[in-house]
């Protein structure tokens, strides 16, 4: 019999990739959305091989009932305290209350594990369901990828490609992690298949360090990229005070400031790069930055 993979979240930038990842590794995937979801997106999900349920997560029962026999719970939800707490623990004792063995909550980020309350207003809320989650009679596997590379090419602010330029907090030569969303979906639908993993499953599709991006988008472009420090990781602290105190908007997932919190926790050493787990499913080809980059280089109108 086929694994069955329930997906919430499944028409999400990522949860649709994970869906489609689940289909291609021979799941059975029952793809959770929002009951008010348009009937065009419910077939265009159908079209992909999908189980589409359109549902109301404070629906129990029905989560319960769709939940039962699956192999693996997989949450792609973005959101604030009522999304990453409220509704991840209703999904969560749904998927406990038919049996299911295992989790992974929605995550998908640097590996905050070693950071603390306060340091990151989306990262806390994810650290709060993981204090839920981590005594409940089911095994979760967190997934940490860094940041999405796809956001190089726009909110993740370090690259200027019209002024050739590469902007950076603190030391040039320290490395982040990137991993594009099609390998963490991949890696994400492996994970799910998987019959055991561990709490923590750690990848980055490539390291690198500001100074190594200047060299990359120097070969892309064929013309020299100059490096900008904009200043110490300390200024940048006090700098998402400032920022956080005159523009809260606190109701909203990215304001200016939590883009910021994201850097200041991406060029610091605890979150680490060693020990990664890319080679756990072999068959995964790991896209890098020059790869990503230069395609994303040709559509542009400079
Ligand atoms: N590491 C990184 O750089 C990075 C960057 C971006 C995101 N992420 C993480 O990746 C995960 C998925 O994010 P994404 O970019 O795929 O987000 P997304 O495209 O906005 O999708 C989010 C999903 O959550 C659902 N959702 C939102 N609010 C909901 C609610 N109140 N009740 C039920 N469902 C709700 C949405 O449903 P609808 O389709 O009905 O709207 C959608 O399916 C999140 O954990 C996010 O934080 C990581």
């Amino acid at each position: 019999m086929d694994k069955i993979i329930v997906v919430a979240g499944a028409n999400g930038n990522l949860g649709k990739r994970i869906c489609i990842a689940l289909i291609e590794e021979g799941a059975k995937v029952k793809a959770l959305l929002r009951k008010e979801t348009n009937s065009k997106t419910i077939e265009e999900l159908e079209t992909l091989g999908l189980e589409v349920y359109p549902i109301d997560y404070s629906d129990t029962q029905t989560l319960t009932g769709i939940c039962k026999d699956a192999h693996c719970v997989v949450s792609a939800l973005a959101g604030l305290e009522e999304v990453v707490i409220k509704t991840q623990k209703k999904i969560l004792n749904a998927a406990i209350a038919a049996g299911v063995r295992r989790f992974i909550p929605s995550d998908y980020s640097l590996d905050f594990t070693n950071f603390t309350h306060g340091e990151n207003r989306n990262l806390d809320l994810r650290r709060e369901f993981h204090k839920y989650l981590d005594v409940q009679d089911i095994a979760p596997t967190s997934i940490f990828n860094g940041a999405f590379m796809e956001m190089l090419t726009d909110q993740f602010p370090m690259i200027a490609f019209k002024k050739k330029r590469i902007t950076y907090w603190g030391d040039a030569r320290h490395e982040m992690g990137f991993t594009t969303m099609d390998n963490t979906a991949n890696f994400t639908a492996n994970a799910a298949m998987d019959d055991c993993t561990p709490r923590y499953l750690r990848i980055s599709g490539h390291n690198i360090s500001p100074k190594e991006l200047k060299k990359v988008m120097g070969n892309i472009t064929e013309t020299p990229f100059e490096l900008m420090r904009l200043g110490t990781q300390k200024r940048l602290a006090r700098l998402i005070k400032i920022v956080r105190f005159l523009a809260p908007q606190k109701n909203k997932l990215y304001p200016a400031w939590q883009g910021m919190q994201y850097m200041h926790n991406m060029i610091d050493n605890r979150a680490s790069l060693k020990s990664l787990d890319n080679k756990r499913y072999p068959e995964i080809q790991w896209t890098k930055v020059e790869d990503l980059l230069s395609k994303h280089y040709q559509t542009l109108d400079l």
